[in-house]
């Protein structure tokens, strides 16, 4: 598949991005008349996602859509796809499915699909020919051109396909419609260099590129003006952040001049890459109580020859010593990871090796998943596919090892007082509150509307695999 390597990116010019106001106005005029049209935004995958489609709602609220959560009272629905696993496509493609039906009820529905399933031409071509039904696709690049794209859907009544090419634009100045008053995601960088042998985001969100650090701590800035009691600075490897601007500010310096910024909140990040996790960094995070006392370091697998086939370009022990370090530094850290189990050739000494690492690295919480061939990428290509059979009895071992140790890592905060961001009604558990230590645990105890969106200090009074349980002091 195209690497793309060749294309720097570029920022938006401010004509370019008064052009998208333009016709985002010109839409604004044109639903005006009679009932407030509605637009549904529906995410799957990540982060990452969930903040580009905080974008997407944004600029469709400032063309006057109001927005809803179901797609039959909708005027306008856009899916925002992932296509880091094969599972999250053919939800996607199901769902929108679905929506032929809506589309015959209500002719004048216009469906778009949007991210990394239409980032590429070919899965573009084939949602053109295989979805009469959708009116518009946009690759992850394009977002920003939702308007342009938009308007030319409802004035020239033709089917719009943009999947990324040319260079990748970073725009500011992007409308954003946020989820939740009291927290964020605010991007800092887009796209990926790193190849790991499995992973399609290289494919489908281009090169690595940074948004400058003056944008970035803007919008931090007005967030925290605005209430906004947790920020969570997004990028597919956060600690390459700020390459192109050769040393002026790297990621632990963006750090730190985030927390310059006055206010009572705290900083998250995701994701890091273990190579490029620096001690600075660390040092850091040890030195700013603003950044919160979690590091998410997927590791991806424990056995050394396997690392080297995902193209990791670290080793268990290179990852182990800077599990130590940040241990050494901040000992309350909370470390979280992800596995793949089931990579090419990976043979039961190698899952032996990732149990071992888990063992070693002891967790406070893991996100694993079953390997999940994405053509295009080398690891499709390789011998020695791991069958189903394996892959599925070695996966439940994985959880079990890593329920065992997150219960022991939890058990530790048992009769101590966290600092808790409360998010509301436990979803799971209806008659508790919801809020997240600064580890990013989940702690369950009785509360009231009012605490929703403030710290409040908790006393653990019981831990439990997934969440901690306890009372207000
Ligand atoms: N199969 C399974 N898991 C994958 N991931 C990325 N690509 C694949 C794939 N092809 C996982 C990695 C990554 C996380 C976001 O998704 O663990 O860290
Ligand atoms: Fe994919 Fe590796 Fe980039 Fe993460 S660092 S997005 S796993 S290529």
């Amino acid at each position: 598949m195209e690497k793309r390597n060749d294309l720097p990116a570029r920022y938006a010019t401010e004509e370019e991005i008064e052009k998208q106001r333009e016709y985002t106005k010109k839409i604004a005029n044109m639903i005006a008349d009679g009932t407030p049209k509605k637009a549904c935004v529906i995410t799957y995958g990540c982060q990452q996602n969930e903040a580009d489609s905080e974008r997407i709602a944004g600029m469709l609220h400032a063309m006057g859509y109001e927005k809803t959560e179901k797609e039959a009272d909708a005027d306008i629905i856009i899916v925002n796809t992932c296509s880091v696993r094969d599972h999250a496509e053919q939800r996607a493609l199901s769902i929108t499915g679905g929506y032929k039906h809506l589309k015959a009820k209500k002719p004048s529905l216009i469906i778009g699909i949007s991210g990394c399933m239409v980032s590429k031409q070919a899965p573009t071509d084939k949602i053109k020919h295989s979805y009469p039904y959708i009116d518009f696709t946009f690759g992850t690049e394009k977002l920003w051109q939702l308007p342009e794209i938009l308007y030319h859907v409802m004035t020239e009544e033709k089917r719009v396909f943009c999947p990324n090419e040319g260079k990748p634009i970073t725009a500011e100045g992007v409308p954003v419609l946020r989820e939740n008053p009291y927290k964020a995601w605010v991007s800092i960088m887009y796209g990926c260099n790193n190849f790991c042998t499995y992973c399609i985001v290289p494919y489908v969100r281009g090169r690595e590129r940074s948004r400058r650090p003056e944008a970035i701590l803007a919008e931090v800035r007005e967030l925290v003006a605005d209430g906004c009691r947790e920020i969570t600075l997004l990028g597919q490897n956060v600690n390459s952040y700020g390459k192109e601007f050769g040393g002026e500010c790297d990621f632990a310096d963006l750090l730190a001049k985030i927390c310059e910024i006055e206010g009572d909140f705290i900083v998250r990040f995701m994701t890091s890459h273990p190579k490029d996790a620096s001690h600075k960094l660390i040092d850091t995070m040890a030195a700013n109580p603003k950044i919160a006392r979690q590091f998410h370091l997927p590791v991806q697998s424990g056995s050394n020859r396997i690392l080297k086939e995902m193209n990791r370009i670290y080793t268990r022990e290179s990852y182990l010593d800077l599990i130590r370090y940040m241990r050494e530094k901040m000992p309350d850290i909370a470390i979280s990871t992800d596995i793949i189990v089931g990579f090419p050739g990976e043979t039961e000494e190698d899952f032996e090796d990732t149990l071992s690492i888990v063992r070693e690295a002891r967790y406070d919480m893991m996100y694993s998943f079953i390997y999940s061939k994405r053509s295009g990428t080398p690891a499709a290509e390789m011998e020695n596919q791991v069958p189903e059979e394996i892959t599925g009895k070695r996966f439940p071992r994985l959880l079990a090892l890593q329920n065992e140790i997150s219960l022991e890592r939890n058990l530790v905060w048992e009769n101590k007082v966290l600092r808790v961001l409360v998010d509301g009604k436990s979803k799971n558990n209806p008659e508790k509150y919801s809020g997240r230590t600064d580890g990013n645990k989940i702690v369950l105890f009785d509360g009231d509307e009012s605490l929703v969106g403030k710290f409040v200090n908790i006393k653990i009074t019981k831990a439990q695999t997934f969440a901690l349980i306890g009372e207000i002091v």
